[in-house]
């Protein structure tokens, strides 16, 4: 397959193949969020934006394995480090205090292992003075060590604020925060006193009002944390108004309450710069990155974790190697490729193409937005979305919902013209058989 010239070919989605794949996962899977029946061969050819699935049907991939894969599939610069790499076993191991090198010494290695990933995060969070990571398994995982910090930061830690359409994960901490979609709570035991607010400058009067000294319910002191998405992802790719972001950062350093910038989904370049964050005025104490990380990452200031031996701890944290060394690579590739000018001007190309088709439908297509390469649209209803991510898939083109009824795109990082307007043909033909 050439990246160049490769086109989406769909013969019959999902093929027998493809079929025989999903009935064998599935007798031993546990239900999860099943999307659509897409069996990615991964002995086949996959190069960019584009892969081969179990029945030899080639699709253009536009979710990036919902931004796990920032440079797409089998991207130069990850792969041949990975093959140069000479595989050893466990390449999983107690890692984040039982240290571990990776050959070499840490100024001349070339396998660039956890300790570079955390030292590179602190860099590339330096302008928050963050100067600590802690690496975890997952996102979730990385907003679990966030709040647990941010508690124990805290005298008397009573509540914790976040915002209407908010997605923060799956474990009981990180799903107490959540407010997109009522089934990722429902049933289940929550952390007591989060409140949550309108993600706008609304919601930061709102809170005002509940942290006010004299007519206020909530004491700031025993505020543990305010955590956001800087811009919200599971909620249906929401950008907050700039006036927002100022605001909460006034309000929160004026009753001193740590904010967490929740960047597991937007952070990475997806948005254009490093973190989404990046692009307001609003200055976080504590950035929860994953997926496009290849591993979870909760950083800080030192003056904000626990030194208290044992407070924070896992088997895997920075003891997952091989992941390490990808998301070391990966931010690697960001800055020499330049992808974050690249994913800011082919996503500003992108969210034009995409308002041409918001014109071209406007009985269906309700709004299109995004900040650099984390666009989406909006359809009149949640039926319409559903039934143009089939059509699309029939296509070959590889979306997402989030939202009530938005589509998400998230196209690599180092995504092509001839891709975007490939995919936007197909979104447009899509949408007309919808
Ligand atoms: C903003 C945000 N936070 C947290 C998570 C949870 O990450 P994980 O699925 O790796 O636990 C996600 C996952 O979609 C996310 O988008």
């Amino acid at each position: 397959m050439q990246r160049e010239t490769a086109e989406p070919r769909v013969e019959q989605l999902p093929g027998p193949k493809a079929s025989q794949w999903v009935d064998f996962h599935r007798q031993s899977s546990a239900p999860s969020t099943y999307v659509y029946d897409f069996v990615w061969d991964i002995t086949k050819d996959a190069e960019g934006p584009f892969c081969t699935d179990a029945d030899g049907n080639v699709l253009l991939d536009f979710t990036s394995h919902v931004a796990a894969a920032p440079l797409g599939y089998n991207n130069p610069k990850i792969v041949d480090k990975l093959h140069e790499f000479d595989i050893v076993d466990p390449l999983k191991i107690a890692g984040q205090d039982f240290y571990v090198s990776t050959g070499g010494t840490p100024d001349e290695t070339d396998v660039p292992g956890p300790a570079h990933l955390m030292d590179k995060l602190t860099e590339i969070t330096s302008h928050y003075d963050m100067d600590t990571v802690f690496l975890s398994n997952s996102g979730a995982e990385a907003v679990e060590n966030a709040i647990k910090i941010c508690y124990d930061n805290c005298e008397l830690p009573k509540y914790g604020i976040t915002f209407e359409g908010a997605f923060h994960g799956r474990t009981l901490g990180a799903l107490s925060l959540n407010r997109s979609k009522s089934v990722h709570r429902r049933k289940f035991p929550e952390l007591s006193g989060i409140h949550d607010v309108p993600y706008s400058v609304e919601g930061v009067e709102r809170l005002r009002k509940k942290l006010d000294s004299k007519h206020g319910h909530i004491p700031a002191e025993q505020v543990g944390f305010i955590i956001l998405e800087p811009v919200q992802g599971e909620g249906g790719y929401q950008v907050p108004d700039p006036q927002f972001m100022r605001e909460l950062d006034e309000l929160a350093t004026e009753h001193d309450i740590p904010v967490i910038a929740d960047e597991i989904q937007s952070g990475v370049g997806r948005t254009g710069e490093m973190w989404a964050v990046d692009h307001y005025d609003l200055d976080p104490d504590v950035i929860t990155s994953a997926k496009a990380l290849r591993v979870g990452a909760t950083i800080s200031s030192m003056d904000i974790f626990p030194e208290e031996k044992s407070r924070l701890s896992s088997t895997w944290g920075a003891g997952d190697i091989l992941s390490s060394i990808q998301g070391t690579l990966t931010l690697a590739a960001i800055e020499e490729h330049d992808l974050l000018s690249h994913a800011e001007q082919k996503g500003e190309r992108l969210l034009g193409q995409l308002r041409d088709l918001q014109e071209r439908h406007e009985d269906a297509v309700v709004d299109a937005r995004g900040l650099g390469l984390m666009v989406a649209i909006e359809f009149d209803t949640k039926e319409r979305r559903d039934v143009v991510v089939d059509e699309a898939l029939k296509r070959g083109l590889l979306t997402l919902g989030c939202g009530k009824k938005a589509l998400r795109l998230l196209p690599p990082l180092d995504v092509r013209d001839r891709e975007l307007d490939i995919a936007v043909e197909l979104l447009d033909d899509s949408i007309t058989a919808a």
